[in-house]
């Protein structure tokens, strides 16, 4: 018998209403969006945020001398000091606004890798990376002549810890990892793996992209040098992520893109460089988006994350037991410590067929190698279909999926 817990659904349903795209009716059909991974929904108050910026506040930040230009930087300072909060960093000097995730790790790679790394040092990556976590690693390495030295999965999608300590050595000048596989799901022990480390002097860098929805991030009890992640998969607007960075590596790193906001003089003899954060911030920032990421979190911690991560764990093992009920269905990727992500194929049918049938009927997932072309390799397919879940997601939108599953093996046999 399915065991579903009303009261849980209910509260589900009253969050749903903040989601005005959830409406949406594809193809005549309720709109069942399982592509979180990819890119969050936002709820009304996020939209709102944005616009409202537009209509009373829009000004450019830390220039102007007049009353607008006051009130947009005070906004976009408030909304770091938002930032810096959630994530329990020591001070809103320790956030740097960048485009998301990726150029985050961008910026590590060029401004603290690039200048500390000679031939023969090495990064320690995983095999369930996100492209955004490899190939700037793979850029610097080529520049220098650094080395990477990936830790393996076993067959769940988890890390091989034992590994992971042999790989650290004397030659290892940082350790970058997925704090959540985009891929599998699989949450990895960043604690200890910090840990170990930090224990011989390695700096840590965290891809936080598929964790800050879904659990509470503490930089400074994790203890991670730095951690990076996107406004859009955290019910924000793209555009707008977040590097968090300890504040004695970022005063002690280069900018890495030049031109306004981030300098202190100029002149043609020598250019002198802004304080923290604004020396990474170089151009007119996302300051809309800034401020709408900021709404966000709010909104999210208004929800806390004890009744999410409730929520998305009841849901997470509901989906993985009514998918293993689905004959022909494999889940890749069932690692004890899992967030609300369910890759799988389909015996003998693409799941690019799979991703467009299901389409047609409301459903959006992602099908493909989910920018991780080295964890499909592991795992020996080509791609997976991935739902992947999030705050407002129900038990019958599961049940959809699995008819739509059952749909598409029928039109496969046919
Ligand atoms: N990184 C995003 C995903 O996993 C786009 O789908």
């Amino acid at each position: 018998m399915k065991r579903i817990d009303l009261e849980r659904e209910d509260r589900v349903r009253v969050w749903r209403r903040d989601f005005p795209i959830l409406d949406t009716r594809p193809n005549g059909k309720p709109l069942v969006y399982l592509d979180n991974a990819a890119t969050t929904q936002k709820p009304f108050q996020v939209i709102e945020a944005q616009a409202n910026y537009y209509r009373s506040t829009n000004s450019n930040v830390h220039r102007g001398v007049h009353w607008l230009a006051e009130r947009a930087t005070d906004a976009y300072e408030r909304a770091r000091a938002t930032v810096a909060k959630f994530i329990n960093a020591a001070q809103p000097s320790e956030i740097v606004f960048v485009r998301g995730t990726t150029e985050a790790i961008n910026l590590v790679a060029h401004s603290f890798a690039r200048p500390r790394l000679q031939a023969g040092d090495e990064i320690v990556l995983t095999t369930i990376e996100h492209h955004s976590n490899i190939v700037p690693w793979q850029l610097a390495c080529e520049q220098t002549g650094a080395r990477l030295k990936v830790v393996p999965v076993d067959d769940s999608g988890t890390l091989d810890i034992e590994a992971y300590g042999r790989l650290l050595g004397p030659r290892t000048k940082l350790v970058a990892l997925g704090h959540v596989s985009n891929a599998l799901g699989t949450v990895n022990p960043v604690g200890t793996l910090i840990e170990q480390a930090h224990a011989r002097g390695i700096p840590v860098l965290l891809d936080g992209a598929q964790a800050v929805a879904h659990m509470p991030v503490d930089v400074r009890a994790l203890d991670c040098d730095f951690y990076a992640f996107s406004g859009h998969k955290l019910y924000g607007p793209t555009g707008i992520g977040v590097l968090y960075g300890k504040a004695a590596w970022l005063d002690a790193m280069p900018p890495w893109q030049g031109g306004g906001d981030m300098i202190r003089t100029v002149s043609f003899d020598k250019t002198t460089y802004n304080d923290l954060p604004w020396k990474f911030e170089a151009g007119t920032p996302n300051i809309a988006g800034a401020i709408a990421l900021a709404v966000a979190i709010d909104y999210v911690g208004t929800i806390g994350f004890s009744a999410i991560e409730a929520c998305e764990h009841a849901l997470l093992d509901y989906a993985t037991a009514e998918l293993q009920r689905v004959d022909g269905v494999r889940l890749i990727g069932n690692a004890v410590h899992k967030s609300g992500i369910l890759s799988f194929v389909v015996d003998g049918i693409h799941a690019h067929d799979v991703g467009s049938i299901l389409s047609d009927a409301g459903i959006a997932v992602r099908a493909g190698h989910h920018c991780a072309m080295p964890a499909m390799t592991r795992f020996k397919v080509p791609a997976t279909v991935r739902a992947s879940l999030a705050l407002y997601n129900t038990h019958e939108e599961i049940d959809a999926l699995v008819n739509g599953l059952t749909r598409v093996k029928e039109l496969f046999r046919s």
